[in-house]
């Protein structure tokens, strides 16, 4: 099974959902899910997470050092089982460029966490609690999708 996690810029956001769910899977043994994010925007293509990102998830544990932004593909539509928007202006950019073939399903983040229409909030131009918001958030929905998704799937 492979999860995306996709927000704006790949910086913020869905690098935290992304190091926090792959280091969920490890924990339930479940390393053969793969975890991937990226942005809808192109403006950070190979940057590493946002200093005030990694220095939030590495207070919790969580190394985010390695991964790199990257810009979301047609062909993240076909290769991934499920791709989870962080706000519903990603998913309305995701859904504008879904090709109508497409595999994955698409959903809000949130939606299974705090109902339709939860977003995880931009932190970007904010101060340093909104980093800490986010973990929280991203840490919830990962223990969500963990049950709704990946272990109903391989049930
Ligand atoms: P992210 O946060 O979408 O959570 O990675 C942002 C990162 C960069 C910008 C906006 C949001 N930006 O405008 O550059």
């Amino acid at each position: 099974m492979k999860l995306l996690f996709v927000c704006l810029g790949n910086i913020c956001r869905s690098p935290t959902a992304h190091g926090v769910m792959m280091t969920l899977l490890k924990e339930h043994g479940l390393d053969d899910v793969m975890v991937d994010s990226a942005g809808t925007a192109a403006y950070h293509i190979g940057k590493a997470p946002d200093p005030r990102t990694q220095a939030a998830a590495r207070q919790r544990g969580y190394d985010l050092s390695t991964l790199r932004a990257r810009q979301v593909t047609r062909d993240d539509f076909y290769d991934f089982d499920y791709i989870f928007a962080m706000d519903e202006d990603n998913l309305a950019d995701l859904q504008g460029v879904r090709p109508k073939d497409a595999k994955a399903d698409l959903h809000l983040a949130l939606a299974s966490t705090q109902g339709e229409g939860s977003s995880v909030p931009d932190p970007y131009f904010g101060g340093e609690s909104g980093f800490d918001t986010v973990l929280d958030l991203c840490e919830k929905l990962s223990n969500d999708i963990l049950v709704q998704y990946v272990k109903a799937d391989l049930s």
